[in-house]
């Protein structure tokens, strides 16, 4: 259920930051629900298990995504032990990391063949299912209500008619005080690519529309359920296995999810 009117009992995961705090509302619950039924269902599933489905390989390598591994997100920010959750975890990559890093951690894809994949990487890394394990399910629906201290997302590119539930679905499921964390290519980076004139890396989605900027993440919940600590579109070399290759543009996202005190909205006021 959702129920965004309680108290913050002292999230560990505030300390040291200066998030404003504001009153939550339960637009971003509602919103999940509702968009996330009218989404369709088989192809993003289909097109996935066979690109994973393709050989034995990671297509995008057994590194986890470098900003993810390097940036202060994960690394300052979320509390030792803290339980999160990747969504469209792919081939277990950084999942996998997360895990190493001592977080508890699901990672959950919409493809199969991309979940076997993940399972048989954690458990050749000998990684127990009690700190690590992998779920077949969909982005936009999956998890509790304020469930988990931290949502990361790495080129979680879903289908352009389920973006909104998508990014709904993260605001419902992290914890207020908890991180949404993740790397996305742009809308810039799809004009990049297809320019001819440009000498541009390959990846991403091949629609612009299923990508995010963030002028759109500004105006979606994210915007008014919390705070943005890092809200950047930035040019990087993002190559990892074979289909991520070269130069690309990418939107990096480091927020928090607001709280409240005492039942009423803090906005850090004197
Ligand atoms: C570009 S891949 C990224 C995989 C992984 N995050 C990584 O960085 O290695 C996009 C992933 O989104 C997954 N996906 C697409 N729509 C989804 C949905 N509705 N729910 C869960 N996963 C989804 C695909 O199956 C695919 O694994």
């Amino acid at each position: 259920m959702c129920q965004p009117l309680r108290l913050n009992a002292g999230n560990e995961a505030l300390a040291g930051t200066s998030v404003s705090l504001r009153l939550l509302t339960p637009l971003a619950c509602i919103a999940a629900r509702s968009m996330a039924s009218a989404a369709p269902r088989g192809g993003p599933a289909a097109f996935w298990d066979s690109t994973y489905g393709s050989g034995p390989e990671m297509v995008y390598g057994q590194a986890p995504n470098r900003w993810l591994a390097a940036s202060s997100g994960v690394r300052d920010l979320v509390p030792e032990g803290a339980r999160i959750v990747e969504l469209a975890s792919g081939e277990g990559r950084n999942a996998v990391w997360l895990a190493e890093q001592g977080f508890r951690t699901v990672g959950v894809d919409i493809s199969a063949a991309g979940v076997a994949k993940s399972r048989a990487f954690a458990k050749a890394k000998g990684m127990s299912e009690d700190v690590l394990r992998f779920e077949t399910g969909d982005a936009t629906t999956f998890g509790d209500d304020d469930s988990f201290d931290a949502v990361v997302g790495i080129f979680a590119h879903v289908p352009p008619p389920m973006k909104q539930a998508f990014i709904a679905n993260m605001v419902r499921i992290v914890k207020p005080g908890g991180r949404v964390i993740g790397q996305w290519y742009t809308p810039t980076h799809v004009d990049r690519k297809n320019d001819p004139a440009i000498a541009w890396g390959k990846g991403g989605p091949p629609d612009a529309a299923a990508c995010f900027s963030a002028k759109e993440l500004r105006s979606s919940p994210l915007g008014t359920e919390g705070a943005f600590e890092v809200l950047e579109e930035v040019d990087a070399d993002v190559t990892e296995g074979t289909l991520h290759a070269g130069k690309a543009n990418v939107l990096n996202v480091i927020w928090t999810k607001a709280t409240l005190l005492e039942g009423k909205p803090d906005r850090g006021e004197a």
